[in-house]
């Protein structure tokens, strides 16, 4: 089968990265990214590239050469199914917020509609490939909706979940460890294997790219984030005890990591890891371990969930210790409200919890973060002041203590205490001992990254211990 037309439905972190990759590899083929949020297309289409809505190092460059070219993004869906002989899946799967399996399950009512979608727009057969995180066995439910909807069409459904990281997506489409790709043990199976094999191996070495049946692909890309942020958890959950005892979490964790069974990655303490992912994938995992009774299971893997909460909680516990719980018109300067380093995203950021926690303390609050908007960060809060504390007469003027600045050094100037959200260079290059010399207020500098070189005078906490 010769491929002309791509469909992606789905703009985000990872239908747009991932479908500008392709296009730049594949400059024959017409990649067309669809979604029905009219202004996410619309940024995409920004011709400003520094306002496009998803930021990545490396993507505007590859956006700029594709764009216009064999690279679009609109809103007619049913027209780019319509011509496309693979279509990818890349919508977003948040747990479910009601019915069966409600706080754990995944929420796969955006699958099934473009499922539906798909089976009554098109004309003839296609390749439906799964790129969205998916509970193991969708691809069945995916290929019932199909069945259901079309008119004696019969499409194929491949798992091929994307491993990307936010920050570092370009470098990781390019250098994937692996490409995963399911498929069924049939012969149109293995046809449409072929076709999306075809797509990789034009910048994938063949022994990177990894085939399965569909169910290991689909429980691979579950089973990976869980293993993740199992490691994050497993050192976060060592470093109270540091804490107690006065060894030093860094110090621990590198003796760790230098062991090569074990190795160094995500082994970095933080105030709690965030993200969209981990924390819904572990849920959907703990979920479908419980659907088939698997109780141990289950609650192995949602004490990785629970540790994280325990982290972000203590980190806004030693704050709220070390002003004896008197944090009313105290100054707190958040710097970081990404959930990591190069990214724009604050899904879940540790940031949100924290400064809730500390509104709620009240505290005066200034936030500084590179990329993360002002309107996104009072959209955060609002959010986990309305849905999650289940405010019922959310009030805005408790956002009245809460400043957001453009620059680290407006948002330090009169800071009673510093705290390190994000491990961004910019606070990491930043002249702490020149700062620490000039102030006269004297801040204390909870560092929960890891950032700040102890080369200065000034009182600072890593992740609770205190160093100086
Ligand atoms: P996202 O929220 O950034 O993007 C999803 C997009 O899908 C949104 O723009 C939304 O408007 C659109 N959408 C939803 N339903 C639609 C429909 N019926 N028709 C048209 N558009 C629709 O999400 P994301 O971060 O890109 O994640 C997408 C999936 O990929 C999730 O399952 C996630 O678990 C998985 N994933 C994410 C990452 C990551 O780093 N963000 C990495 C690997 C896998
Ligand atoms: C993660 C996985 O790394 C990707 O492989 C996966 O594709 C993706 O989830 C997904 O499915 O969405 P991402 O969440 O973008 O990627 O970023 P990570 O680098 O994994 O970081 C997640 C969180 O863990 C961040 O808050 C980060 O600061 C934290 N972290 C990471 C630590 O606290 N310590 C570490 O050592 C590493």
């Amino acid at each position: 089968m010769s491929i002309r037309n791509i469909c992606c439905i789905g703009a985000g972190y990872v239908g747009g990265p991932t479908m500008s990759v392709i296009a730049n590899e594949c400059p024959e083929i017409r990649v067309e990214v669809v979604d029905y949020d009219k202004k996410k297309i619309n940024s995409w289409n920004n011709l400003d590239l520094s306002k496009l809505p998803v930021y990545e190092p490396g993507l505007s460059e590859i956006i700029k050469k594709t764009r216009g070219k064999n690279l679009f993004f609109h809103e007619n869906i049913d027209e780019a199914i319509l011509k496309a002989q693979i279509i990818f899946l890349a919508v977003n799967t948040p747990t479910k917020l009601k019915g069966k399996g409600k706080g754990y399950a995944a929420d796969l009512s955006n699958i099934e509609k473009c499922s539906k979608k798909i089976a009554l727009v098109s004309k003839e057969s296609k390749i439906v490939v799964e790129k969205s995180t998916l509970p193991v066995k969708t691809a069945e439910k995916i290929k019932e909706v199909l069945e259901k909807y079309s008119n004696n069409i019969s499409h194929e459904v491949l798992s091929n979940p994307e491993f990307l990281a936010e920050g570092t997506a370009i470098k990781d489409l390019y250098k994937s460890d692996r490409v995963l790709i399911g498929s069924e043990n049939t012969s149109s199976g293995q046809r449409a294997l072929d076709v999306l094999m075809s797509i990789y191996k034009r910048w994938i070495p063949n022994k990177k790219i990894l085939t399965t049946n569909v169910w290991s692909a689909e429980l691979s890309k579950l089973a990976s984030n869980a293993m993740l942020a199992q490691r994050i958890s497993s050192i976060n959950s060592l470093s109270p005890l540091c804490e107690y005892t006065g060894a030093s979490i860094q110090e621990v964790s590198k003796a760790i990591g230098m062991d090569k069974r074990i190795g160094k990655e995500f082994l970095e303490p933080s105030p709690g890891f965030g993200g969209s992912c981990f924390k819904k994938d572990i849920l959907n995992l703990v979920y479908l371990c419980r659907n088939y009774g698997l109780e141990q299971v289950a609650e192995y893997w949602e004490q990785v969930v629970k540790i994280n909460e325990y982290q972000k909680n203590r980190f806004s516990e030693i704050i709220v210790r070390h002003f004896n719980g008197e944090l009313q018109n105290k100054n707190i300067s958040i710097l970081g409200w990404a959930f990591k380093k190069n990214t724009n995203d604050s899904r879940e950021s540790a940031s949100i919890n924290i400064c809730r926690d500390l509104i709620k303390k009240n505290a005066n609050i200034n936030i500084y973060d590179p990329l993360v908007s002002k309107d996104r960060i009072f959209l955060d809060l609002k959010n986990i002041f309305q849905e999650v504390e289940k405010v019922s007469n959310y009030n805005p003027t408790i956002f009245k203590k809460i400043n957001v600045f453009n620059n680290i050094d407006d948002c330090i100037k009169l800071s009673d205490a510093i705290l390190i959200l994000t491990e961004w260079d910019e606070f990491r290059n930043f002249n702490w001992s020149n700062y620490t010399k000039k102030s006269n207020q004297k801040p204390y500098i909870f560092d929960g990254r890891d950032v700040v070189k102890i080369n200065i005078t000034q009182n600072i906490y890593k992740l609770g211990n205190k160093i100086k």
